[in-house]
This record gives structure tokens, C-alpha cells and sequence, in this order.
């Protein structure tokens, strides 16, 4: 018999559980509601839903996206008023394409989303980190990081910011700095780039009105994402800014080449958004990941040592637990991958290095596997104290 070919991006080790992976659990992905919607894409709109579609993604998803958020962030917007992505990832590299040039500053919390690092690299731009506390971004380092860019003639272009159910902190932009931060974006030229990938998964009470949704005005590119919401392998997302800036992204070579992005997934979307059957999805997501989010935080709470610590997250995929004194987050991996669990080490987040810091995911396995996941992570690190040094 020849082997499968491989098919997705993470291939799950037998006898691990893996904790690094910030992804949707297969057993909770919508397969019957994406293959009926896909059927009915296919019967109702014939060749033009496998055609090139047009550049800004169809116009059925983009009105379906407007109806929700007018409904659910009470912000008004017209369908123009949406660019369908191909998840926020391409959009991140779209907006780097288009608004950034060699030697651009981009900030960035620290820490922040690893593979948004990875992005960010692809393109020659200077990368400077921004503290983050239990509160989101410092608006206070921000703006210190500001003026000192000035002082040395330096302009930084765009912000970067995770503030609702940051990955990999799990933290929450406070409400005052939602607005300290919109006023130092309109006062130095900063544009921001608001990744809000986790606001449908808010497990304790709605999430935070989004920054782009404070100001209409106000020069924020929101990222929005179907990838945790209902499937990653669709490779749909969406885009919200201001009409001058989403006609910058609209005017990309790319888009003249090849149409839209995700045509015909964009379609299927449209049509599980319409249908109803996305809502009852994510009401299922929301109680499946708050019970693993509970069971992860009590095990770990329970298991691991003294001088560890973390904050539960309202919302998101992730804990992120800070490590008893000395302990470097990579040194300890190869300890607790012997003990059958993995994670995903601080210094990949952090554009400074440091690890003192783990990520874990509770997206990935049910209560049990958590619960177990989080008592190796404990004896892990009791062994990693105990080595010879
Ligand atoms: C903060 C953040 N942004 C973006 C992504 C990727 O989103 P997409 O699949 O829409 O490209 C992830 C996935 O882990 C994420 O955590």
C-alpha cells in the first residue's frame, strides 16, 4: 500500500501532546456544513463560482460580513467596506507589500505572534518591539519608542497589535490605552494593523470593541479570520480600513493577476454565513474551547511548580505561563518532550529573545488530554530542576 501524501501543516507525534499548535481540533471542524454549502455554491452559481472572482472577494461575502459585524460590533459598514483575504496571514503580507518600503520601521508587541515575525521578515523592513504587560500594549513604552524613533530621524510606518485575546498572552488592550493608542497612531502617522483573529472565540462575555471600530476615521487595518471560526484550510478572511486604504490594497498587481483570493472557498462562506449554519457553529466552538481553556488552566494550576504562573485568557486558543527563575523555555523542551508533552517556547514570540516564557494551546485535545498534557508539563519541569548542572 503506498503511504497517504502528507496533507496538513503539523503532523501530531504518537505519545505527545502537542501544545505548541495554536489550531482548530479536526474532530471540530464543520465538515458536513463546508461540504453542503460547497454543493449548494456549485449547483446555484455554476462556473462563476470556479472562475476568476473578482479582486476585492464576492460580493456575497462581503455584504454577509457587513450584516454581522453591523450586528454584533454595531458598526455600520458598506460592503466596500470589506477586502476578502486569504486569512489574515496573506493579508499581513498584502499590507506589508503595499504600504511598507526598505528600511520602514514596524513595530511590534513583545511578544507577539511568532509567525507574524516570519511575515514581517520576508520583507525588508526593521522590526522594534513594544512592551506588553497584563494589559496589552504599554501606551506608555509606545510612545517613548516614538519619540525616541523621531529623535533619531526615523519614521516607524505601521504598528502591529494582537489586543483582543492576544496570541500568545491570551491578554486584553485596556480601555484607555485603546484610546491613548488611536491618538498616538493619528499623531505620529502610524498606521495600524489590528490582527483579530480570536474575536468570535470570547468565552466569558463579548470581546472588546475592536480598535477599528472605535473611530471611523481613525488609520487601523482590522484583520479579520475565518481560520479559528470555522476552517483554516479555507484560507478565508477579511479586511476592514478606511476607503483610501483599502483602495491602496485593491490597486495590487496581484489582484490584476489572479482575481481575488479564495474565490470559491469565499463563496462557500458566504453561503454558511447566510445559512445560519456558521452562527451554531461558533456557539459549539465557543462552549468546546471555554471547558478546555478551564480544564488546561486547573491542571496547570494544580500541577505545576512554584515560581511558574499565568493569567487564564477570556478568549483565544492559549495560556501563557511564565517559568520558575532561570528556567530558559527551549532548554526545557527536549525535558518534556522525554516526558510526552510539547510547547511552544517564549523566544519565538519575542523580538527581543527572551524565554522566559511557554505558550500553550488548548484548541487541540479534549479536557483529558489537557488535564494529562498539563501533569507531564509539571513533572517535566520538576526533572528539568532536578538535572546536574
Ligand atoms: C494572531 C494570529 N494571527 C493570524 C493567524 C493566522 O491566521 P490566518 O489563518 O487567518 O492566516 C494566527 C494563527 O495562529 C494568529 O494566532
Amino acid at each position: 500500500m503506498t503511504e497517504p501524501l502528507p496533507l496538513t501543516q503539523n503532523a501530531l507525534r504518537p505519545g505527545v501532546i502537542e501544545l505548541a499548535y495554536g489550531e482548530p481540533d479536526p474532530a471540530l471542524l464543520p465538515v458536513d456544513l463546508v461540504e453542503s454549502a460547497a454543493a449548494r455554491v456549485l449547483r446555484e452559481l455554476g462556473p462563476g463560482a470556479i472562475a476568476y472572482g473578482t479582486r476585492s472577494g464576492p460580493l456575497g461575502l462581503r455584504r454577509a460580513i457587513a450584516t454581522r459585524i453591523a450586528a454584533r460590533e454595531g458598526r455600520e459598514v458598506a460592503e466596500t467596506g470589506v477586502y476578502v483575504s486569504g486569512g489574515s496571514s496573506q493579508a499581513l503580507d498584502l499590507i506589508l507589500t503595499v504600504f511598507t518600503g526598505p528600511g520602514d520601521v514596524v513595530l511590534v508587541e513583545t511578544p507577539t505572534y511568532n509567525l507574524a515575525l516570519g511575515t514581517m521578515r520576508d520583507h525588508p523592513v526593521e522590526i522594534i518591539g513594544v512592551a506588553l504587560d497584563g494589559e496589552g500594549l504599554v501606551a506608555a513604552a509606545l510612545e517613548a519608542t516614538l519619540a525616541r524613533l523621531r529623535s533619531a530621524g526615523k519614521h516607524a510606518r505601521l504598528l502591529y497589535t494582537i489586543p483582543t485575546f492576544h496570541n500568545p498572552t491570551g491578554t486584553c488592550l485596556e480601555g484607555e490605552r485603546r484610546g491613548r493608542l488611536l491618538a498616538l497612531a493619528a499623531h505620529h502617522d502610524l498606521l495600524i494593523v489590528e490582527d483579530d483573529v480570536y474575536r468570535e472565540l470570547a468565552y466569558d462575555e463579548a470581546a472588546p470593541q475592536a480598535l477599528w471600530a472605535a473611530d471611523p476615521a481613525a488609520p487601523v487595518i482590522r484583520l479579520g479570520s475565518f481560520s479559528k471560526s470555522l476552517a483554516p484550510g479555507l484560507r478565508v478572511g477579511w479586511v476592514n480600513a478606511r476607503p483610501d486604504l483599502l483602495a491602496r490594497l485593491d490597486a495590487a498587481g496581484v489582484l490584476d493577476s489572479g482575481g481575488g483570493v479564495s474565490h470559491f472557498a469565499a463563496c462557500v462562506v458566504a453561503l454558511a454565513l447566510t445559512s445560519g449554519g456558521y452562527d451554531a457553529h461558533v456557539s459549539r466552538l465557543r462552549r468546546a474551547y471555554a471547558s478546555r481553556r478551564d480544564a488546561l488552566g486547573g491542571a496547570l494550576r494544580a500541577h505545576l511548580p512554584a515560581g511558574s504562573s499565568f493569567a487564564a485568557p477570556a478568549g483565544g486558543f492559549f495560556i501563557w505561563v511564565k517559568l520558575p527563575g532561570g528556567v530558559r523555555a527551549a532548554e526545557l523542551l527536549p525535558a518534556a518532550e522525554e516526558h510526552g508533552v510539547s510547547f511552544a517556547p517564549g523566544r519565538g514570540f519575542c523580538s527581543d529573545g527572551d524565554d522566559g516564557h511557554l505558550r500553550l494551546s488548548f484548541s487541540l485535545y479534549d479536557e483529558e488530554r489537557l488535564a494529562e498534557g498539563a501533569r507531564r508539563l509539571g513533572a517535566a519541569l520538576r526533572a528539568h530542576a532536578r538535572r546536574p548542572r
